[in-house]
Formats: C-alpha cells, structure tokens, sequence
C-alpha cells in the first residue's frame, strides 16, 4: 500500500464537549485550536505531507453572531500561540476556501501566516476556511468557462478541470477522518474525496488525540485500496 500523503479531517464536536462540561461553546472551540497544534505537529513529526483541516465552512454563517465571531478570532488565538512552533517545525500554512467576508484581522492573519511559513519544507497544514465544496467546483467551473472562451484552456478533462480547484498543488486526499460520530460530508472536499478512505469516529474533537490520529492511520492501512480494479490475489 502505497504510504499516505494527505489525510483530512472535519474536526467536529467542540459545542457538545463544552455543553457536556456544562461550558459555553466557545470553551470547545478553545480547546479545539489547541488539538489543532498538538495533531498538526505530531503529523509533521509522522512524515504526512498535507493535513487539511476544515476550520469553518460556507454554511458556518448560520451560527448566531456571537459564535461566529468567536470563530473568526481563533485564527489570532492559533497563530499567535503556536506560529513560532510552527515554524521551528519547518511547517507550512496554506489555505483553501475564500477570505472574503471574513473580518480583517484573521485575513491579515492567514495571510502573514502563509506568507511567514512559505518557504519551509515540512507538511503542508492547510486550513479549509469559510471554505465549501459546491463553491468550489462551481467557482472552478466558471473560471474554466473564462478561459475556454478567451482560447487559454483547451477541452476539458479531469486533469484539467482539477487544475482549476484550490488543492490543485496538493496530493491526493488520501484519509478523511470525521470526529464526533457524524457520518456526513458537510460541503467539505465533494471532488476531492471520490477514492478517498473514510473514517468515522465518536471522539469529539476536542478528546482527539495523537493515539486517536495512530488508530485512524492504521484503519488506512488495513483498507484494501481497489480504486474499481482487483486486490493483485484477486486477479486469478
Ligand atoms: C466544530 O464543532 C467546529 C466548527 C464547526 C467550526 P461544532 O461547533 O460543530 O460542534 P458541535 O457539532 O456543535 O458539537
Ligand atoms: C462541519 O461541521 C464544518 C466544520 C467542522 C468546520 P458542522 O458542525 O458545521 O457540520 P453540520 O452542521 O453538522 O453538518
Ligand atoms: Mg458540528
């Protein structure tokens, strides 16, 4: 089996695990940026490539305004308690989704993280932020209409029309790992995740640890990875 490159996770359950400490949500998303440095650097220490984490999604700005507020500050919470870490770990900041409507101090945030980090050569921690899965491919699929018309793209194809998405510089989505036993997709990744392995586990994201991350890792490699063909002992 072929080693594993780019997990993702929908990193879910904050809110339960603060209303079962009796807490207010936002001590779950408190505790959630912390796992975020904690399973981030133990990745980089794992040798995975890319680790995308879906941080807030396009349907998020449903939350009441308190909420999202609180979300839109994590960014600042995140970079200015672990950025030197993150850097000492040679890790880089990338991001997928869109900055737009997004509050001008966590852009500027993202934004010097990314260009901060640009030249390290450790894994690749990719925040999927205000990001959707629809927009993506819709916004993908208009800027291929731009292209095809003014003669810059030719015919479309797979290969191409990936080009055109936000992970277009990243390997394969390899694992996708949701906490917190909800077995949707919520927008998160829809083209990406076609051949990808699936994990689904109780934990709630804020209890999700480095042994947890080992577990979801190993379930990977104890997958038979047919991609629509045979396993080679089938062939016969
Ligand atoms: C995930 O935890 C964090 C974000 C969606 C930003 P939730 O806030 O969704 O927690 P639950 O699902 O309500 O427990
Ligand atoms: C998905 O979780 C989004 C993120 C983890 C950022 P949600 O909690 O928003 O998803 P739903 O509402 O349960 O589908
Ligand atoms: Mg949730």
């Amino acid at each position: 089996m072929e080693k594993i490159k780019h997990i993702a996770i929908i990193m879910d359950g904050n809110g339960r695990w603060a209303k079962r400490q009796l807490l207010p949500r936002t001590f779950g998303h408190k505790k959630g940026v912390e796992k975020v440095r904690e399973i981030a650097i133990y990745a980089n220490d794992l040798g995975i490539e890319c680790l995308t984490l879906y941080a807030f999604s396009t349907e998020n700005w449903r939350r009441p305004a308190e909420e999202v507020n609180y979300l839109m500050s994590l960014p600042k919470i995140f970079f200015s308690s672990y950025m030197k870490e993150i850097m000492a770990n040679n890790i880089k900041i990338q991001m997928i989704g869109s900055l737009e409507g997004v509050p001008a101090e966590a852009r500027k945030i993202f934004t010097d993280a990314i260009e901060e980090s640009k030249n390290n050569t450790g894994m690749i921690l990719n925040f999927a932020m205000n990001y959707g899965g629809r927009a993506e491919i819709v916004k993908a699929a208009q800027q291929y209409a731009i292209d095809y018309s003014n003669g810059s793209a030719g015919p479309l194809d797979e290969e191409l029309f990936a080009s055109y998405l936000m992970t277009k510089d990243l390997p394969e989505v390899d694992l996708l790992i949701r906490t917190s036993h909800e077995l949707r997709l919520s927008n998160f990744l829809l083209y990406q995740l076609a051949y990808s392995e699936m994990v689904f586990t109780d934990t709630l994201w804020p209890d999700f640890t480095t042994d947890d991350l080992d577990d979801c890792i190993d379930q990977f490699y104890h997958r038979g990875r047919r991609f629509g063909g045979l396993n080679e002992t089938e062939n016969t």
